[in-house]
């Protein structure tokens, strides 16, 4: 039988994390949210009383269960917090060296039956699990941005996670109402494996001022019936995140062209054009953080 996570750890608080706390209290599961820095931790936070807000405003959450929502939510500067979680998932930035030394500090600060996972979009999942003593109880659970609405979480084993570990995962999914699809460590695993060659031509096609970002979008919403287009949709992931899947899926995945990051997203990435969060990317956006271009 699956054993039942109860409490939660998130560590980072960027436009992932701070969905992912909020996905886990939605669902009724006490969370304990971690950032570096009292800064960071306020920002998180931040973003998750707005968020809460907006669905209140929207009339799809009671004021008295967006309380209790925010109620089940602990805030802490550091890991020493995380002592007593039953399952931790880190959702810092992609970069191997710290993700590595992150869970090899969590495997120190955690109880020895904790799982310890990671939203790693695109770094290998084995090589952060070798940095603990407990390679078994480490797992990859991708989530989707926005993670409050995308329904899919990629649960990612290694050859030596757990199965049980696997299947604990997988009920937790159920239990948050997402749908989990299990794979192996592959770069990219799989929707950002077959997504983001897409996006990248997109990028490049812009480049060549083959056609207008309006109506390279529109030929992707209009014509194949998607929630957006590839350059807004590259805006909303960020495009420095999105250059960082790209370049890693790139130099882990045999070096597959498509996947070669093109020249024109590392130079907006450069010029500090990271889409919605800094409210310039393809498109402009009247605030940072506004979903609605102007
Ligand atoms: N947090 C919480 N809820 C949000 C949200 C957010 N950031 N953004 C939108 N929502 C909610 C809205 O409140 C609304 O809820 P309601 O219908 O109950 O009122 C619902 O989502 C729809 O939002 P809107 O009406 O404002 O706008 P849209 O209908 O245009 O939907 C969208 C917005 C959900 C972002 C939709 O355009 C979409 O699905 N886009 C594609 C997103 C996608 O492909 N994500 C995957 C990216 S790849 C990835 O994440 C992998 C990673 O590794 C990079």
């Amino acid at each position: 039988m699956a054993r039942e996570i109860n409490a939660v750890g998130v560590v980072g608080l960027g436009t992932m994390g701070a969905g992912i706390v909020e996905v886990f209290a939605r669902n009724g599961i006490a969370v304990v949210a971690v950032e570096v820095t009292d800064a960071a931790l306020e920002r998180g936070r931040g973003h998750l009383v707005g968020s809460t807000d907006r669905a209140v405003a929207k009339g799809r959450l009671a004021p008295a269960d967006r309380d209790a929502l925010l109620g089940r939510v602990g805030f802490a500067v550091g890991l020493d917090a995380l002592r007593d979680v039953d399952l931790v998932i880190e959702a810092v930035p992609e970069r191997l060296d710290l993700k590595r030394r992150l869970f090899a500090e969590l495997d120190r600060v955690c109880e020895p039956t904790a799982i310890l996972a990671t939203n790693t979009s695109s770094l290998s999942v084995t090589e952060i699990s070798v940095a603990t003593g407990r390679p078994d109880q480490v797992v990859g659970v991708h989530f989707f941005n926005p993670a409050p609405v995308m329904k899919l979480v990629e649960v990612v084993r290694t050859v030596v996670t757990a199965p049980e570990v696997v299947a604990d995962v997988e009920a937790l999914c159920a239990r948050l109402g997402k749908v989990g699809v299990t794979i192996g460590d592959r770069a990219g695993f799989i929707a950002n494996a077959l997504l983001f060659g897409y996006l990248n031509h997109a990028v490049t096609m812009y480049e060549a001022r083959y056609a207008s970002r309006e109506d390279i979008d529109a030929a992707m919403k209009l014509g194949c019936r998607l929630p957006m287009g590839p350059l807004a949709l590259l805006d909303l992931i960020g495009l420095d995140v999105a250059y960082e899947i790209l370049d890693t899926m790139y130099r882990r995945g045999g070096r597959d062209r498509r996947h070669a990051p093109a020249p024109l997203l590392r130079q907006m990435v450069t010029a500090g054009l990271l889409g919605r969060k800094s409210g310039r990317g393809f498109y402009t956006y009247d605030r940072p953080g506004s979903p609605v271009p102007v």
